[in-house]
Parts: C-alpha cells; structure tokens; sequence
C-alpha cells in the first residue's frame, strides 16, 4: 500500500495526493505491458570498457566506487539540472540520460576487475512511487529504463540500487571512493572503512585517504589524452558552438535594444545549447563594454552597446558531456575601431603564435610561454610597461601580466577544465602527446580604472579562445571555422 516512507520532500503541508487504499489500488490497475526492446550498446559502450580496464590495472586489488551524486537542491524542494560525476561518466558512457543516485563498481577479481552499475530501476505499479513522489516518480520525471535496457546499452552489468547495500557491507581497508561525487555515501564507506580497522591501528588512519585522493587524480590523468569517441564529440560540440554564436549575431538587433541585451546573448546561446546538446558547459560570460575586463562576468544583466566591445565565452556541452570552450569578441556595431582593431590583433598574434608551436613533444606550459611573448612585446610596444618586454618577461617582472592576470591554457573534455586533478607534472609541466585536447585562449584587459593606460585603451577588454588537438605532426585548430581575424569577424557581422 501507500508507501509513506517515499513521500515527496517538503510538500505535506500542501500535499493533495489521495491516500485512501481504495484510490492506491485503482491507480495500480490497468495498466499495459511494457514492452523492452533491447537496444545495441551505444558508441561509447566499448571505448568506457576500454577506460575501465586501464583504471582497473592500475588500482589491483581494490574496489573502486565511482558515484554518480544526487541531484542538488537548488531551493527548497526543486533541484539543479541534474549532471553525472564526470568520472563516473567517463567510465560508464552514460551522459544526460543518467539516473541520478547510480553508482558504478569495480570490484577486484584475480584477474582485474568486474564492473557493476547500480542503479533504481523502474518502480512497479504495485508502489505509489509513480504517481506520488515528484523527485523521482513516472508520473512527474518520467520512467527509469530498466535494468535490462541499460545493461544492453552500456554494456554493463546492472543491478537494482538496492544491491548496493551488500556492496556497502563489503566495503574495507582496500576499497576507494571518488570522494567529491556523493558526499552521503563517501561518509558511508569512510564509516565502514573505520569499522574495519582495529583500535590500536584507528589513529593511524587518515579516513580522508590518500589511496582516494590517487583515484581521483588517475581518474583525471585517465583523459588527459582523448580517444576517438572523445575527439568526435569535441568536433561536434564546437560545431554546435558555432551554431550558438551565429544565433547570437543574428539576433544582435534585439539585443542591442535591450537594457538587458547581455542576457539576450546568454538567452539565444542557451537555447542553441538545449537544442543541441544538454547544455552550456559552463555559465556563459556575456561581457559588453568594460564587463569584458571582468574575467567571470556571468551576471550578464548590462546593456550591449554599439561602438562597443562584446566578450561571449561561451560552450556547448552534448548529452555526453563534451563541451566546447569558445571565446570571441565581437565590434557591436559591426566594426573595430582603430584601438579596439590594435588590441584584438595583439590578442590575436599571441593565440597564432602559441598555436604555431603545439606538437606533440613540446611541454604545455611553453604554450603560455609563447602567448606571453607577444602580450610582453605589445605592452611594451604601447609604452604601458616600466621596463623592456624582455625584462617584464623575466619571473620577477611580470609586468605585463597586469593586463591579461589568467592562464593561456587548459586541458578540456568532459569538464570544462578537464584533468582537474592530474599532476602539475603531467599537466603544466607535462609534454604534450597527440590527442590531448585543449584551450589557447590569451586575452588583453585594460580595467575602466586603469591609469597605467592611456584613456582610450580602458575599458577594452579582449579574449580569442580555440580549442586544440594535438596530431601526430602538429595541431588542429577545432574551432578555426569560428571566424577569428579582425576583417572575418567585420564580414561575419555584416552577413
Ligand atoms: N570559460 C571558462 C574558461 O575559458 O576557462
Ligand atoms: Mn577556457
Ligand atoms: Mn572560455
């Protein structure tokens, strides 16, 4: 009957949903068949094992725990968007359709390991779940698949979430948690992981383990060179990308009579991304006039003024969670002025010349180091800088630095910042091999406050952000169909 124990959060003061077992009974009735065509695994399916087999050889013995995470209250009684761990993505191939609260298991066998997905499966009629709990219930979010359909199509094996109990039950000194995907669970398996150990043995343990903390960060290594399912959804979240910001300028005429046409732009990017994809990859900056000197704009509530400068950051995330990361800037009324034409070029030769050097081979970092090059020399050029480009670019100097106070790179994936937590020595200092997919994307702000420049530079600020694959002989420029020199943008405008 009635089961109470599922009833919705929060809403018993307002509640209307019948309780009598007369109604439980007639709403349980009549009710068809459900037929499950099994699907063929999806594209994914083959490169996710292909992932879980090399995390699997490089943690024997353990039993991994991958969470998905619930879903996050936003207020109240309704949730943000829901998203999957990025890990447990990775490692599953499931992406938008996910169910919230799964968890993918890795359980260690003599040979490597089996991987388990746990999740809720559909619940039957004979529960009130469907019609009277509006977090997960058919009624109100849609039907679960079941565990069948999803086993097909991730190629998975699948048990109901209930199972995971005995996982629980299991869990000890070797097993290992993605710690920041589910905090509930993590204190769950911190608390038996503690029931296992002895007393004397209990001080020495550091629940907050290490041994977690080298998942997470092989988890993040793990993508820091693209597959071939990885790159072909780059490919196609830039492509709709593209899209998203043709939107944009075909809508600049509206926006422009705004008073809020920042949100305009943020608006018509969004709708592009729920068309295409899932949706932004991040919170799209929208950043007219001197708002593009800040580098987070996300309030996007200014107006977009003719003779000024638009920044738009802006990236698509698909339904798998490749997102893109795109940065253009935009003369509003369709032409730089002579300042703002001098200071995109300079941005411009920075990303060109930091671009011209990516090969397999060489370190990140010296991407940045190249960008600076440029930003140093046109600063210096300018007459902004106390001392030569050369001094300003020597570690203690920095002079430059000023105008353009973020990184040049970044690894980019199934995160916007992808690798989060891989080595510095992998990362920054790592060498850069075919299939790594990143960010060049230097800028040159001048704060509307800034008296080191001359009047007609504040207030300009200017970002040229591609996304980069590594080839075997060089790079490719996955964004280059995004019109970037000063005269391709004035004739995007104009079409
Ligand atoms: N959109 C955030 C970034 O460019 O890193
Ligand atoms: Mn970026
Ligand atoms: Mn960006």
């Amino acid at each position: 009957m009635a089961d109470k124990s599922a009833a919705p959060r929060a809403t018993s003061n307002r509640s209307t949903t019948p309780v009598s077992d007369t109604f439980a009974q007639y709403i349980s009735s009549q009710w068809a068949d459900r037929p499950d065509a099994l699907p063929t695994p999806r594209e994914s399916a083959r490169y996710a094992a292909q992932r879980r087999a090399r995390i699997s050889a490089m943690h024997p013995g353990k039993r991994l725990i991958l969470p998905a995470g619930a879903a996050k209250v936003r207020s109240n009684d309704t949730d943000f968007a829901y998203r999957a761990h990025s890990a447990f993505a990775h490692l599953t191939g499931w992406g938008s359709d996910s169910v919230p609260g799964s968890v993918l298991v890795l359980e260690p066998t003599p040979d490597g390991h089996t991987a388990t997905l746990y999740f809720r499966e559909p619940a039957g009629r004979e529960s009130d779940e469907f019609y009277a709990n509006p977090e997960i219930g058919e009624f109100w979010i849609g039907a679960r698949p079941s565990l069948t359909h999803v086993a097909a199509d991730l190629g998975l094996a699948t048990v109901g979430l209930d199972g995971f109990a005995a996982v629980l039950d299991a869990v000890d000194a070797t097993t290992l948690i993605v710690r920041d995907a589910d905090r509930d669970l993590t204190d769950q398996v911190d608390g038996r992981r503690l029931l296992t150990v002895d007393s004397e043995s209990l001080a020495s343990i550091d629940i907050d383990s290490d041994a977690d903390d080298d998942l997470a960060r092989d988890l993040s290594e793990l993508r820091l060179v693209k597959d071939g399912y990885e790159i072909a959804e780059m490919r196609a979240a830039v492509a709709a990308t593209k899209l998203g910001f043709d939107d944009v300028i075909g809508d600049f005429s509206d926006i422009t009579a705004h008073t809020r046409g920042e949100r305009l732009v943020e608006g018509t990017f969004n709708r592009r991304a729920r068309a295409e994809g899932n949706t932004v990859g991040y919170d799209t900056i929208a950043a007219s006039g001197p708002h593009a000197c800040i580098l987070h704009w996300t309030r996007n509530d200014g107006p977009v003024v003719p003779g000024d400068l638009i920044l738009i950051d802006a990236g698509i995330e698909l339904d798998s969670y490749y997102t893109a990361d795109i940065t253009r800037t935009l003369p509003v009324n369709g032409t730089f002025t002579e300042v703002q034409r001098r200071v995109y070029e300079a941005v411009l030769e920075a990303a060109d010349a930091a671009f011209a050097i990516v090969k397999p081979g060489i370190k990140f970092r010296e991407i940045h180091a190249e960008a600076m090059k440029v930003i140093a020399a046109k600063t210096a050029e300018w007459g902004f800088l106390p001392v030569s480009a050369e001094q300003s670019l020597e570690p203690e100097h920095q002079y430059h630095r000023r105008y353009m106070v973020h990184g040049t790179s970044h690894h980019l994936g199934i995160d916007v910042h992808d690798c989060a937590a891989a080595r510095r020595e992998l990362y920054l200092e790592g060498i850069l091999e075919p299939g790594m997919v990143f960010t060049i994307e230097p800028g040159l702000y001048f704060q509307p406050d800034d008296l080191s420049v001359p009047e007609e530079y504040r207030g300009i600020g200017v970002r040229i952000e591609d996304n980069i694959l590594v080839t075997e002989s060089g790079a490719e420029n996955l964004s280059v169909g995004i019109p970037r020199t000063a005269d391709d943008v004035e004739r995007w405008l104009a079409n």
